[in-house]
């Protein structure tokens, strides 16, 4: 992390910059995790609560590059309804559905191409943000009129059969900050000096940083930095309690533990996103930016165990794609009379979601599955 810059009058981010700095001299530092939930989720001047803060995003995701993605992702829920004895109604539970334009992707797809799949499909548009799910509501209004989808703000309690997916969720949820100093664990806290907002290190403020590294046989070094995300393993563990018979498909930057706390990353992997640049100071402009780390798959297969969820694969995104759009020659690219030209930029942007310098091989695609045999599944064939 480095120095603050001063936040200018009018800036999106002063307000929270205030409360936070009035509830610290108050109480004292807060742990990175509170900051950045704080940061991303406060009911009013959070990253993702703001309406309309999407229309201007600092990021894009895959889903942003070509309707490709939903459409692949639509015949990957198609098959696994078909795993489980195609059964009626089939929950396809999007959790972290933003605006809802991979809902949108996913359903006006299901309903030209996989008509039988459509029919038994009840599609839960799961969104914190309340400004998000008025936009989601709004765009998905046409299939939210067919029955076919409903928006919540929570995973629903009892999914007898279906899928609860998400893509760039995890890597969005408050993550907690350790260091290692003089052999001990420490917890990176966010305190005060003057008006700038300071990182101070302290006890952990749960022993749950511990267990959590131990699960894992973790041994972080000396001097070296790193996140927990215990809300990502509570996540997992929830969606995993509330699904009877299906998968969790979780779509997301990041590594397994071994290739995630090293040398590589001895300054953890959180960073922050605004006006589509990227920088490690994490503490600007609370509200203001978008604040992101790298998935740790390694702890969503151990906490998923203990909601009943085995491990059916984890492949690259470019492997996950290929696998499925291969059996079509990709097809699902093009719209019905679209020139060569456009035909031709169509594959361009696949080339985005797929090459190892673009999308492709940054983001991982975990499945894993409940109540089931070992399924096979084709987005999983490539590897
Ligand atoms: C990085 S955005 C990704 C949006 C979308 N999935 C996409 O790929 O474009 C993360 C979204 O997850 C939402 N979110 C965060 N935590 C959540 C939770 N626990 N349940 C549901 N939505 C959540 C955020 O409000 C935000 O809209």
């Amino acid at each position: 992390m480095t120095g603050q810059a001063p936040l200018a009058a009018g800036d999106p981010a002063a307000p929270l910059h205030s409360i936070l700095a009035a509830r610290i001299r108050q109480s004292g530092p807060i742990p990175f995790a509170e900051y950045m939930r704080e940061c991303l989720y406060h009911p009013e001047h959070g990253y993702y609560s703001r309406a309309g803060a999407g229309k201007f995003a600092d990021y894009y995701t895959s889903v942003d590059v070509h309707p490709i993605f939903g459409r692949l992702l639509a015949r990957q829920l198609a098959e696994m309804w078909e795993v489980l004895g195609s059964p009626r109604p089939f929950n396809a539970v999007e959790a972290g559905a933003g605006v809802g334009r991979l809902a949108g992707h996913i359903l006006d797809f299901a309903a030209h191409e996989l008509p039988a799949f459509y029919g038994a499909l009840e599609y839960v548009a799961v969104e914190r943000s309340a400004a998000r799910r008025a936009e989601h509501s709004e765009r998905l209004a046409v299939h939210g009129g067919a029955g076919k989808v409903s928006s919540s703000s929570e995973i629903p309690r009892a999914i007898a059969a279906g899928c609860i997916f998400s893509n760039e969720l995890l890597d969005a949820l408050p993550t907690h900050r350790v260091a290692v100093e003089n052999g001990k664990l420490r917890e990176m806290n966010v305190g005060i000096e003057g008006e700038r907002l300071v990182e101070i290190s302290g006890e952990p403020s749960t022993p749950r940083l511990e267990e959590y590294f131990r699960e894992q046989g973790i041994a972080l070094q000396e001097g070296w930095q790193a996140e927990a995300c215990l809300e990502a393993c509570e996540w997992i563990e929830n969606a995993g309690r509330a699904l009877d018979r299906g998968f969790v498909l979780t779509i997301d930057y990041g590594h397994e533990a071994s290739a995630l706390y090293n040398e590589r990353h001895n300054r953890g992997t959180l960073l922050a996103y605004r006006d589509h640049a990227v920088s490690e100071n994490l503490l600007d402009a609370p509200g203001g930016q978008d604040l992101t780390s790298h998935v740790n798959f390694t702890a969503l297969e151990l906490w998923g165990r203990r909601a009943g969820l085995s491990r059916t694969g984890l492949v690259t995104q470019s492997q996950f794609l290929v696998a499925l759009g291969r059996a079509n020659e990709f097809a699902d690219l093009y719209e019905p009379g679209q020139t060569e030209l456009e035909k031709l930029r169509a594959r361009l942007l696949l080339k985005n979601l797929i090459h190892p310098e673009g999308l492709g091989e940054k983001f991982q695609v975990l499945i894993q599955q409940k109540g089931i045999g070992m399924p096979n599944l084709t987005g999983l064939s490539g590897y």
